[in-house]
């Protein structure tokens, strides 16, 4: 989250002390942007100074954590602005090739933008954070100046899914609450990929889990290295499809291989998602990266509007059914989110790591 990192470093550079009200206001916007609406337990009535910053967090209700951050970085922006007199903006969005993420490494080079998910101990699991970052990272690169676009993965894995973690974190006002933010999410998460202008690729490093993968139909190209594997348990898990892979994937593998991998968890590799159609080529893994990134900047100096329109045109066929799709997978999912078996999954992955 560079932009509030931005703010919050102009924040100290601020001579006069903007005064108790609007200290605990910067406090709660903070707060909401960074973790969402308030879920912390209520301090005692004596417990004077974390009472009133509580009261703060608290009073800011279910606003988002986009309009959350986009409210602390325009109350700065001001704060600022009255010290200096001068009209110092602090983007809410990271702007700019040198931007950082907290869970990304996105780097802009030879007209290619890379979004690498950064969290390798966790094998790149995708938390709310991150999620918000990757669409925050591909709205940037939709307007940059590349002409291609690259997902990856960090460390040995392309990316295990959804992190289930996310479902531990119950907000006050219930599992309910929980679903629809998650389901709002994943909607957007899901659109920032089907909407996206420019040749998208997947450079899939090692094994992919779950979202991962489903998104995976809605890439332009999308390289493998032989190690991985592609993997979306849903029905383990007690959940349904999403990421549009319902039409995505009936449509390129045929019905039959689709609800191998999506109805009944079948793991395919790397050689058999290629002949599926869902990779669009496989790499020894030796030589993956060089090969792969050879390839990507020799595309990346064809003409990048001839290839974001041609982009554009097949999407477009596609894109309102896409929508529609999309819509109707999450709308499942977030039945699915509530239901028992559901929790029954996620506690048992958690509770057999407990157990190792
Ligand atoms: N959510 C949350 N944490 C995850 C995760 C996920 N999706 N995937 C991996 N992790 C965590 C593990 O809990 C572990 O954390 P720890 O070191 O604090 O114990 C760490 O990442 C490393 O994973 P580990 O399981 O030790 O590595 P592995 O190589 O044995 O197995 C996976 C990797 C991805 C096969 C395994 O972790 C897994 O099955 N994850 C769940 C994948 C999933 O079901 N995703 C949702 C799909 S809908």
């Amino acid at each position: 989250m560079m932009s509030l990192r931005q703010a919050k470093s102009k924040l100290s550079t601020l001579k006069d002390d903007p005064g108790n009200e609007v200290k605990l206001k910067i406090y709660a916007l903070f707060k909401q942007a960074t973790q969402g609406p308030c879920n912390a337990p209520k301090p005692g009535m004596l417990d004077f100074v974390n009472k009133a910053k509580w009261d703060a967090w608290k009073s800011l209700g279910s606003i988002s954590q986009d309009e959350a951050r986009q409210k602390y970085c325009d109350l700065i922006g001001s704060l600022v602005e009255e010290e200096t007199g001068s009209s110092a903006q602090v983007s809410a969005q990271p702007a700019g090739s040198g931007a950082t993420y907290e869970t990304l490494l996105v780097t802009k080079e030879d007209d290619i933008t890379t979004i690498k998910l950064n969290r390798p101990a966790k094998k790149n699991a995708i938390t709310t954070e991150m999620y918000n970052e990757i669409i925050a990272a591909l709205e940037q690169a939709a307007t940059d100046d590349s002409v291609i676009t690259v997902v990856t993965g960090a460390g040995d894995f392309y990316c295990s899914g959804n992190d289930l973690t996310n479902f531990t974190k119950i907000p006050e006002n219930g599992v309910e609450e929980m679903a629809r933010r998650g389901a709002d999410l994943l909607r957007k998460y899901v659109n920032a990929y089907i909407d996206f202008p420019k040749p998208l690729v997947a450079v899939v490093n090692g094994p992919a889990v779950g979202v991962s993968v489903t998104v995976l139909g809605l890439f332009d190209l999308v390289y493998a290295t032989e190690r991985a594997t592609f993997h979306t348990p849903f029905s383990q898990l007690g959940q349904s499809a999403e990421g549009c892979s319902s039409y995505t994937f009936p449509k390129l593998m045929g019905a039959a291989k689709a609800s191998e991998m999506l109805l009944f968890n079948k793991k395919l590799t790397a050689v058999q998602a290629c002949e599926l159609g869902l990779v669009t080529e496989v790499f020894p893994d030796s030589s993956f990266q060089s090969e792969v990134w050879t390839r990507l900047k020799a595309y990346a100096k064809l003409p990048r509007n001839s290839l974001a329109l041609s982009k554009q045109l097949i999407r477009s066929v596609e894109k309102e059914r896409l929508h529609a799709v999309n819509d109707a997978e999450v709308e499942r999912l977030m039945e699915r989110w509530m239901s028992d078996e559901c929790f029954n999954a996620v506690m048992s992955f958690f509770q057999a790591k407990a157990k190792l």
